[in-house]
């Protein structure tokens, strides 16, 4: 059941939060509030009626101990730079910002392992690790602004998936406070275990519905020393998704693989004033990154795939020369989800499919876009068969809640799913996707999810309303 929004948080509860987490860390200004209302999710602002700044798992305990008593929503934060609402509070109540959190606690190169806290910024991870020679490959697009708790909460993805795999490959141990107040630890920091139920990886991906995380024990690798790219040309997008498919048959593993179509690409390069020449009749461009300790075996893997696009319908491959040119494609690809957003593609979709059904998807999105009466710009982790896709329909407002873009967007789930994908590759439910999980669950294992929510969380209190509501 939902709990409506109510004023709960009194004269003595902040007297109280002040005594715990200090006063300078509770937060009770309109300007505060408003500005942890909303994260990157489209047209969605809730106020909390207070924002907490805690510096240990113990202030959090001791926080959410007096919240479970009063039964008091709490929403944990990271950067506020997720894709599906996961860090609003929409029923109001206590956020808890993770940003004082921010320290690396441990390099451990003995054992190819880092211990850091939540409220880290992944790139500032990725520097610190790289420093040692080591290697955290996960790298959501937000990567110089995200934290690597939110990331955990989210089980984020990035365009290295294809290659290393996602968060959830790299996290061997949380700690954790539960909705209860307890702090426990999740497992242990080992690179095999099999004992017990695996609550680790339960709690990654769970978008902080369970408990929150406090310290974070990932798995390194050691840091490929080379990298190469290109960017390839179609003048088919469907020709595009194919080609996917060929790069892996003839035995290639890109440490990238994503798509971008023109439109999108387009107006990302407007966005970074790119001086790269996007010429011709191109409906998409492929960007594709090999990396590794051997040089030679690089250039020769390059070079297959550059002939094999060619055999599959691309133009002419354009090989980045330098680490310049490499960034400049690679900041064209991070920012289109920003820049598309300022030209009116507000709805942002997270699909996967099976790669083999990308050019399948492509299609279907043309259709129902035709169909529905919307434009869609798709782009992203090809190699992953994750298909972001951004929608703008004219004359629509608030795309939550309008009755024609919701009928659109289960078209689209419905496609999804008889493809044999799904509805989130990497930005989880949250709020703006729950509607649509019985397209893709039944009521027996949404009811198996209700339980596990209801065994960590009897009361229902933190990040209640995510992912789905409780029966
Ligand atoms: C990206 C984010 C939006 O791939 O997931 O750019
Ligand atoms: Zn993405």
């Amino acid at each position: 059941m939902q709990t409506a929004r109510r004023n709960l948080v009194d004269a003595e509860l902040v007297q109280q939060f002040r005594q715990i987490v200090g006063e300078a860390h509770v937060l009770l200004d309109t300007t505060s509030l408003d500005a942890y209302g909303h994260d990157e999710t489209e047209e969605l602002h809730y106020r909390p009626e207070l924002v907490l700044k805690p510096r240990s798992a113990e202030e959090i305990a001791a926080v959410m101990r007096i919240c479970n008593e009063r039964r008091i929503p709490v929403t944990p934060r990271g950067a506020g730079t997720g894709l599906s609402g996961g860090a609003l509070p929409q029923l109001g109540g206590v956020l808890i910002s993770m940003e004082r959190m921010n320290t690396i606690l441990r390099i451990d190169e003995a054992n190819l392992q880092v211990m850091t806290e939540p409220g880290v910024i992944t790139e500032v991870l990725q520097d610190a690790v790289r420093q040692k020679g080591l290697f955290y490959p996960p790298d959501p697009s937000s990567r110089g602004s995200c934290f690597i708790g939110g990331n955990i909460a989210e089980n984020s993805g990035g365009p290295k998936a294809v290659k290393y795999g996602v968060v959830r490959d790299y996290v061997l141990n949380l700690e954790l406070v539960l909705p209860t107040g307890e702090i426990i630890w999740t497992g242990a920091n080992v690179l095999k275990n099999s004992t017990g139920y695996n609550l680790t990886q339960l709690v990654v991906g769970s978008e902080g519905t369970l408990g929150i995380v406090t310290k974070i024990v990932l798995k390194l690798i050691p840091l490929p020393k080379f990298d190469l790219l290109l960017l390839a040309p179609f003048s088919s997008l469907e020709k595009a998704g194919e080609a996917v498919g060929a790069i892996f048959r003839a035995g290639h593993v890109p440490s990238g693989l994503e798509l971008v179509e023109i439109d999108a690409l387009r107006i990302s390069s407007r966005f970074t004033d790119s001086v790269l020449p996007l010429s011709g009749d191109i409906e998409a461009h492929l960007l594709v990154e090999v990396d590794g300790s051997h040089m030679e075996a690089l250039l020769a893997e390059i070079e297959a795939i550059a002939a094999l696009l060619t055999e599959h319908g691309a133009g002419d491959v354009f090989f980045a020369d330098d680490a310049q040119q490499k960034a400049e494609l690679w900041k064209l690809r991070r920012r289109v989800a920003e820049a598309v957003k300022t030209e009116g593609y507000t709805i942002e979709e997270d699909t996967v499919v099976p790669r083999a059904a990308l050019p399948a998807l492509i299609r279907g999105v043309r259709q129902l876009g035709n169909q529905y009466g919307f434009h869609a710009v798709c782009y992203g982790h090809a190699g992953d068969g994750n298909l972001h896709i951004r929608i703008r329909k004219e004359g629509v407002s608030n795309s939550q809640d309008d009755p024609e873009v919701i009928a659109a967007l289960r078209a689209l789930f419905m496609l999804v799913r008889d493809l044999g994908g799904t509805i989130s590759g990497e930005h989880g439910i949250g709020l703006i996707q729950k509607g649509y999980l019985d397209i893709v669950f039944s009521e027996v294992q949404l009811n198996l999810m209700r339980s596990i929510k209801k065994a960590f969380d009897p009361n229902n209190i933190l990040n209640a309303g995510k992912i789905f509501d409780q029966a």
